[in-house]
């Protein structure tokens, strides 16, 4: 594998499963990989989850590990070519790709959708700048559509608490008062369409997704009913995708409650808003996972690390 950019480039999901939880019974066994390796992390937007637990991914691999919050602190880049560069951009992606290209082995990029232009969110400038002009391997910490790395460690987590054949997983809408993109939910389908599950979908209308992504798993508009005998409720909040970008209900009766989980496992990628997605009693209850997704979060990066590594 070269790139990880996207859940397309898993080959064996439940292999792949299988070796991220051998890794994380034995974070240091290939302590010696990474040496005299350098990974850089390009962030466009915040993080918490995703900046540290790729940290900790590269240094259980022995690798160093460069951090540059590229959105802030790095020049404005130019995405078209032929561009005449006389307004805000200052340096082009064609230089600013390969001169990093020449400071590490492994180039990592965070950047968010606008949210105010779905053709551009969908060209993935920044992602497909990087994979196209970096001669390093080039890994998705988020991006405008998806977010591979939360899939697969939220694809750990499932196969850690599951304990059925077939279990009923739900993928639940829920209101928030910002407009989120659509990269978490996006990689969490595509990640369930190599699952064996009972898969549904629950949003209000106007919240269809991409039906590229979507397309052969049920959509149910009534939450409870979705809900019900579920085993995992994965929750999160994504802006319209139809009326691209923009927040069409805030209703609170959408927010994740004890009685709505029953006996089911409570996911979130997290950051999460107490008491508007969740309420507290499901977040501080035995059944929520989302400490333990996070955690998973180091085992997935550190899975894709080891796996580009022992490709060079
Ligand atoms: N889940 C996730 O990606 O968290 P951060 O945005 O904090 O990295």
């Amino acid at each position: 594998m070269k790139n990880y950019v996207s859940i397309k480039n898993i080959d064996d999901l439940p292999k792949w499963v299988e070796e991220a939880r051998s890794l994380k019974a034995n974070p240091t066994a290939h302590k010696t990989l990474g040496d005299g390796k350098t990974i850089c992390l390009l962030f466009f937007n915040n993080s918490l989850r995703t900046r540290l637990s790729t940290q900790k991914a590269a240094i259980n691999l022995g690798m160093e590990v460069m951090v540059m919050n590229f959105g802030s602190e790095g020049w404005a880049l130019e995405y078209e070519d032929g561009t005449v560069m006389d307004q805000g951009t200052s340096e082009h992606i064609k230089e600013a790709a390969q001169v990093v290209s020449q400071f590490c082995d492994i180039v990592a990029i965070r950047a968010f959708a606008s949210l105010s232009d779905k053709v551009k969110d969908e060209a993935e400038l920044v992602l497909n700048g990087f994979k196209k002009y970096a001669s390093v391997p080039v890994i998705n910490m988020e991006s405008s559509v998806g977010h591979p790395l939360q899939a697969l460690a939220d694809a750990i987590t499932l196969d850690e608490h599951n304990a059925k054949e077939r279990p009923k997983v739900v993928l639940s809408w829920a209101p928030h008062p910002k407009a989120l993109p659509h990269a978490v939910a996006n990689s969490f389908i595509e990640m369930m369409h190599l699952q064996h599950a009972d898969f549904v979908i629950t949003h209000p209308e106007g919240y269809a997704l991409n039906q590229a992504i979507t397309q052969n798993i049920p959509i149910e508009h009534d939450q409870k009913k979705a809900c019900e005998n579920a085993d995992f409720i994965y929750v999160k909040n994504w802006s319209s995708y139809t009326d691209y970008g923009k927040v069409l209900n805030q209703d609170s009766n959408w927010m994740m409650t004890s009685e709505k989980l029953g006996k089911a496992k409570f996911m979130h990628c997290l950051p999460v808003r107490r008491n508007v997605v969740v309420e507290d009693a499901v977040l501080d209850g035995k059944q929520s996972m989302v400490i333990e997704q996070a955690n998973n979060r180091t085992y997935a990066a550190q899975l894709v690390l080891k796996k580009i590594l022992q490709n060079k």
